[in-house]
């Protein structure tokens, strides 16, 4: 059967689903701004901002096109630029090293702790150079890196942190606050997949810092504090009123959604113990579940991903390449086993269908898939 042709009962996610639950609720409030026209940076856009910060638990929140350009803003607002230095990790959706280049900085990868795939923080303070200017750990998969023990490290060296959050709203950390609000800067994507997910593309800003929210506020808008003079070289990366509006519909249900994602984690990981496989730990409230990835060992990954989706199982690799690897990132000098854990866990992680919506039935199907993949 061709992956194509296959009718999937189960896919990786359902925004479908997810829409249903809300669509009078959006309806009315596009419909509303459809009336009154004022279609970018508006009055949804400024309650959102409020509203976003409020939930984190930050003094600001920037909303901006895409979690992109909150990256890129980020590093911009802090003045990052050729010849410095930023340390990530490879084992990440691309865009993080994607915002790195954009500045001319060089991105430093560090390898990833194999228990929750975020940044390693044991292996930091060796990379850190005097041209390092700032640390992006990302809290992958819904899962918050250990952020205590690396804020001291970059407080011993005077290195800015800036948390790559995309998919991790509503996350505990180490901390006691959110996702977001321990470093510097905090960005998030809002894109539609995501556990907040917009209509289509946006992303915003967390910061407790009244000039760095003020620079990101100009920076957003070309560069203008007022209409039409631009003190500074800015960009197009606006937050629209269509998208603001139905992330604050959305917000009001994200704690309701992340306890469903944890419950469904939860039931997946009883029905997958003991099948071989490796499933995700389980920390609490410190996980979001945007992403539910099993390991499969023995390179068979690839033949179970085709496996599942000859049973209707929409399986996903998030992600096959890391990004020290990628064709565009060769020009760093990376070669393949530098980063031992980060590409042994590339090679085999698989992510299961994860959404709020998930029944049981579905969840039981998709473990029935791998038990008997595993078993053949
Ligand atoms: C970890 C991570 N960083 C950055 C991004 C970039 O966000 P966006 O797609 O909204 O530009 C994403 C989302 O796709 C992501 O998952």
């Amino acid at each position: 059967m061709s992956l194509t042709t296959t009718k999937v009962q189960v896919p990786l996610v359902d925004l479908r689903a997810n829409h249903r639950a809300i669509r009078d609720e959006v309806r009315a409030a596009i419909d509303e701004i459809l009336e009154g026209m004022q279609l970018t940076i508006g009055p949804n856009v400024k309650a959102f901002d409020q509203e976003w910060a409020a939930y984190c638990g930050t003094k600001h929140a920037v909303g901006v096109g895409s979690g992109t350009d909150a990256l890129q803003l980020a590093i911009r607002a802090l003045g990052i630029a050729p010849g410095d230095e930023v340390i990530t990790v490879s084992f990440s959706f691309f865009a993080t090293a994607e915002a790195v280049f954009y500045s001319g900085a060089r991105p430093i990868f560090v390898d990833i702790d194999e228990r929750t795939y975020c940044i390693d923080v044991a292996q930091v303070a060796d990379r850190i150079t005097p041209r390092t200017k700032a640390i992006i750990p990302v809290h992958l998969y819904g899962r918050t890196a250990e952020m205590k023990r690396l804020l001291a490290i970059a407080r011993d060296h005077s290195v800015a942190v800036i948390e790559d959050a995309a998919q991790a709203h509503g996350a505990r950390m180490d901390t006691g606050g959110k996702a977001g609000t321990a470093g510097r800067l905090g960005c998030f994507s809002f894109y539609c997949s995501k556990n907040l997910g917009a209509y289509g593309e946006a992303g915003s800003i967390t910061t407790n810092d009244d000039d760095l929210a003020e620079a990101l506020r100009q920076l957003r808008e070309h560069g203008q504090v007022t209409r039409y003079y631009h003190p500074i070289v800015g960009y197009n990366a606006r937050l629209d009123e269509i998208q603001a509006a139905v992330l604050r519909i959305k917000l009001r249900h994200l704690d309701g959604w992340n306890a469903k994602r944890r419950a469904a984690a939860r039931k997946y990981n009883a029905l997958l113990s003991g099948s071989g496989v490796v499933t995700p730990e389980d920390p609490g409230d410190s996980h979001v579940w945007h992403v539910y990835a099993i390991r499969v060992p023995g390179g068979e990954r690839d033949a179970m991903k085709e496996f599942l989706w000859e049973r209707g199982i929409g399986a996903g690799i998030h992600y096959p390449v890391p990004i020290h690897l990628q064709e565009a990132a060769q020009f760093l000098g990376y070669r393949s086993g530098e980063l031992p854990a980060t590409e042994r866990v590339a090679g085999e992680v698989l992510s299961l269908p994860m959404y709020p919506e998930l029944t049981d039935e579905q969840i039981e199907h998709v473990a029935d898939g791998v038990k008997a993949f595993m078993a053949r």
